[in-house]
């Protein structure tokens, strides 16, 4: 978890927003969402999964280093209203950014139930945050180490059927797993919105890298996203197109890694002061 001081974007950051980061002067331009923000303290907060070099660069840094540029906030911010009974499911880092989501639905009135998944036990966070802004919280693991054995749709099916109204579903994590609520809520006809994660660039609608169809139109996810309907979204596409760079991907975390402790001291030199 990173807490980044940054007064201009912490003022104007909305719920759904993310922000293309850049670590260092040769690394790549990642987007990241915004998962809080402070506009009085003039800072935002960035919750990140090691998963490739980018990614644990980031990692390295310590408290007191900086960013090399923040360029943000990005996307258009999720539609928040007055819905009823809105149903928030965060799988895996995903539960960072439904964290603003569940927050600015709870102040708008809406009964929340939050539903928040990890593969184990130690992959789960926020559950504290989480459950201040919800009215039920559902806490799932793959393995049992924490709440309910199982996947969060489970809980899905379980709040859908249980429950005799429900207005809106919004679901952040894994494209399988929003597609897999996307699924479940296709029957009763509840309105699905999902977060795309698409590889993006320039992420100012310029370069294409992050087109994804949603009905029978193209959209760039990062000016015209990154929401969208979740039963008109084309997820099989979306993988397929995510998968494009794997060998590139594959290449730079094994010299990543192979570097990572020289990359360590390096790193630490650089960022210091
Ligand atoms: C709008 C948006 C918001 C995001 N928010 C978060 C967040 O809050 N926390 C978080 O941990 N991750 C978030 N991600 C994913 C994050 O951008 C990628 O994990 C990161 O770019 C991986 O870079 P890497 O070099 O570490 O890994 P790589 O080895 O380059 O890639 C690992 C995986 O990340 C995906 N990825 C790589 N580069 C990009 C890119 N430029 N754009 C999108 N996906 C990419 C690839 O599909 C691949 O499967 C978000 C992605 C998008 C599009
Ligand atoms: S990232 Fe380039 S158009 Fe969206």
């Amino acid at each position: 978890m990173f807490v980044v001081e940054t007064p201009r974007i912490a003022r104007k950051s909305k719920p759904g927003q993310f922000l293309v980061v850049r670590v260092d002067e040769r690394g790549e331009r990642i987007p990241l969402t915004i998962a809080d923000s402070d506009a009085e303290k003039g800072i935002i907060t960035l919750v990140i999964q090691e998963v490739g070099k980018s990614t644990i660069r980031m990692g390295v840094l310590r408290e007191g280093d900086t960013l090399l540029d923040l360029v943000g906030p990005l996307g258009k911010p999720s539609h928040i209203d007055y819905f009823g009974k809105v149903v928030l499911v965060g799988g895996g880092i995903g539960i960072a950014p439904i964290y603003p989501v569940v927050k600015a639905m709870k102040y708008a009135g809406n009964s929340v139930v939050s539903i928040i998944g990890a593969r184990t036990k130690e992959l789960l966070f926020w559950e504290d945050k989480v459950k201040e802004f919800s009215d039920e919280l559902l806490v799932t693991t793959d393995d049992g180490s924490c709440g309910h054995k199982g996947f969060v749709t489970d809980a899905v099916r379980e709040v859908v059927s249980r429950e005799p109204q429900v207005d809106l579903v919004v679901a952040i994590g894994p494209v399988i797993m929003m597609k897999a609520v996307a699924e479940v809520t296709r029957g009763p006809a509840i309105q699905t919105i999902v977060s795309l994660n698409p590889i993006m660039v320039d992420a100012t609608g310029m370069c294409g890298g992050c087109r994804v169809t949603v009905g029978d139109r193209t959209k760039f996810a990062c000016v015209d996203g990154p929401e969208f309907d979740g039963h008109l979204v084309d997820f099989d596409e979306l993988m397929r197109r995510r998968k494009m760079y794997v060998d590139e991907e594959k290449t730079a975390l094994q010299k990543c890694r192979l570097n990572h402790v020289a990359t360590q001291h390096t790193f630490r030199a650089e960022h210091k002061g």
